[in-house]
């Protein structure tokens, strides 16, 4: 099973730039294009949450017309540069396909390794936040299947990843999912987004990891006391590959222009 995974894509109105400077749109459809030239082909794409760049309905509907572009399925969580209601609205068909009491929470069946999307945003806060009907959700999830290799994807880092962005920013509820997470020895990973950065972190018996994003990479500042900074790059992506031998390997795959092949021999 081939599970790919895009995050923060930050899309704005059509014809703008986002912050005035990142083609987010035009970084998104080359990635797609990529997607759609990969073998074997996916089984879905997760985008794991900062859809939209300002949390307006015209911004998820261009997000909704660009992401109709790829060959396979595609599901979608917020992040919280996004609008709960109006990614409801946006994305109306099976790119989200439940909703627990108002929180974009589903389990997507009937594959290799079971995927559990979890709402980690709260409106108007930046950082994570895990409440307690949330937790008893996943728990009762996590429970229903207790030996198949389960993803957990939400957009905010549950771990210190000592970056501002998740430092900072901080997860409200951390602990309390880290207490559930290690009572399940069948997740293969928790696969986040928000840092802008690829990263993997061991954390209460699973891995917590990071996608990079569509084109706005964090500047990478571990001293944490620089303002937040992104460079523009070409965008960035990961491969979870569940292979034959039932191990989740994960690739991050760049999207650009580069020299070669050239031969190893
Ligand atoms: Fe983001
Ligand atoms: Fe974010």
């Amino acid at each position: 099973m081939l599970i790919v995974q895009i995050s923060d894509l930050h899309i704005v109105e059509k014809g703008q730039k986002t912050l005035g400077v990142a083609p987010m749109a035009e970084n998104l459809s080359k990635a797609i294009a990529h997607i759609n030239q990969l073998l074997p082909q996916p089984d879905l794409v997760l985008a794991t949450g900062d859809i939209t760049n300002n949390l307006t309905l015209a911004e998820a509907e261009h997000a909704v017309q660009l992401l109709n572009e790829l060959n396979c399925p595609y599901f979608v969580i917020p992040g919280n540069h996004d609008n709960r209601e109006v990614l409801l609205q946006a994305f109306s068909g099976p790119a989200i396909p439940g909703c627990f009491e108002g929180m974009i929470n589903y389990t997507i069946e009937n594959h290799p390794v079971r995927l559990i999307g979890v709402d980690s945003t709260k409106p108007n806060t930046v950082g994570g936040h895990m409440c307690q009907k949330r937790l008893d959700w996943l728990e009762a999830q996590l429970n229903e299947e207790l030996k198949k290799p389960t993803i957990i994807f939400m957009h905010h880092p549950p771990v210190k990843a000592g970056v501002l962005e998740a430092d900072y920013d901080g997860f409200v509820g951390a602990s309390e999912l880290g207490a559930i997470v290690e009572k399940f020895t069948n997740i293969e990973r928790i696969i986040c987004g928000h840092i802008h950065l690829p990263t993997h972190t061991k954390w209460h018996g699973t891995i917590v990891s990071t996608a990079p994003s569509m084109g706005m990479q964090l500047g990478l500042d571990l001293t944490m006391t620089k303002p937040s900074e992104f460079y523009l790059t070409v965008p960035g992506y990961q491969i979870h590959h569940y292979t034959k031998h039932h191990d989740l390997v994960t690739h991050t795959a760049y999207v650009g222009n580069m020299d070669g092949p050239y031969s190893f021999a």
